[in-house]
């Protein structure tokens, strides 16, 4: 039994099965992901509005797609020309476009929590999606990551060793993962970082944290690179990027030490050369394009799931 989803803001909110049944499904979308199919358009009549009020490319770009592969119209809303620059909060905005028939929302935003408390008060029609929160959550991420590590591996991910490496303490997507490699019950799960990028206590339980790479990623399946969040850091923590580079970049010297069909991810954008190498980038462990391909898949599955209601007038008039 899985359990129906009115909004998804997080993955520490839902169960196994309800992460292993939209997995499946966006398995099962994936031969459509990327040409879409004109049969199945379950969405047409619905609206997608994307506030992103942080930059974005892979996933405003896949949550837009996903929508119109659906047959849903998108609004990408350019949240610097908005009227959010004059001053107007996010509850009007969002009433503003429910007032226009939106009912389905994916936010992104650089504060924490932002998107929880606009389920608070939105219309019982809408359906809100955290695209990525401050440093909390990234719930359509962890479940491409998933997919990615699924499609590579199979199921069962108790025999696994998953490996992230990097600025895992402003990382939402690394808490996001965490919270689906917990669930699906990875083997083990193993953190490296330099002191200063390390995750909390919370965010780092069932995990193993290592002091340097090496030891992480030695006989992983899995190595998940993370972006340094240089626009989320106060200056100083890190001495130098080549200086990161040498002790936690994933060079192709350092791969050897995982498992030889280990594979290689990172949510992008990457920053090469500091987080990743380019051979190791391109290389043929990489899995980061697999990765934003799935991303369309996993956010069709998302908006199937949510659906969103029609708009009041529509039911009114039994459409
Ligand atoms: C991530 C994000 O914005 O949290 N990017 C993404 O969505 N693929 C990771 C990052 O910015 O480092």
């Amino acid at each position: 039994m899985t359990t129906p989803l009115r909004h998804l803001l997080a993955l520490d909110q839902l169960s196994r099965p309800t992460i292993e049944a939209l997995l499946d499904h966006a398995q099962a979308l994936r031969p459509m992901a990327l040409v879409g199919d004109p049969a199945h358009r379950p969405l047409a009549g619905r609206s997608l509005a994307n506030l992103f009020f942080e930059a974005s490319t892979r996933t405003r770009c896949s949550f837009q797609l996903a929508a119109v592969r659906l047959g849903a119209d998108v609004l990408n809303v350019d949240m610097a020309t908005s009227s959010a620059r004059k001053g107007e909060s996010m509850t009007d905005t969002l009433a503003t476009l429910e007032a226009m028939g939106v009912t389905l929302f994916s936010i992104r935003h650089s504060i924490d929590g932002v998107v929880a408390e606009l389920a608070n008060v939105c219309a019982p029609t809408t359906r809100l999606i955290n695209a990525g929160d401050g440093r909390s959550h990234h719930p359509t991420q962890g479940l491409l990551d998933m997919l990615t590590i699924r499609q590579n591996k199979g199921t069962d991910f108790s025999g696994l060793k998953v490996a992230i490496l990097g600025d895992l303490k402003h990382s939402r997507v690394a808490r996001s993962d965490l919270h689906a490699l917990r669930a699906l019950g990875t083997g083990e799960i193993a953190l490296a970082a330099p002191a200063a990028l390390l995750p909390d206590a919370a965010t780092a339980i069932g995990c193993r944290i290592f002091e340097n790479a090496d030891d992480a990623i030695r006989d992983a399946d899995v190595i998940i690179t993370l972006r340094l969040q240089r626009e989320r850091m106060d200056e100083g923590l890190v001495p130098s990027l080549e200086a990161f580079y040498n002790d936690w970049g994933l060079s192709p010297q350092r791969l050897l030490l995982a498992r030889k069909d280990a594979i290689v991810m990172h949510p992008g954008p990457m920053n090469r050369g500091v987080e990743i190498a380019d051979e190791v980038a391109d290389g043929p462990q990489s899995v980061i394009r697999e990765q934003v391909s799935n991303g369309v898949a996993v956010r069709m599955a998302v908006l199937e799931a949510l659906g969103g209601a029609p708009a009041t007038g529509r039911r009114a008039l039994g459409v």
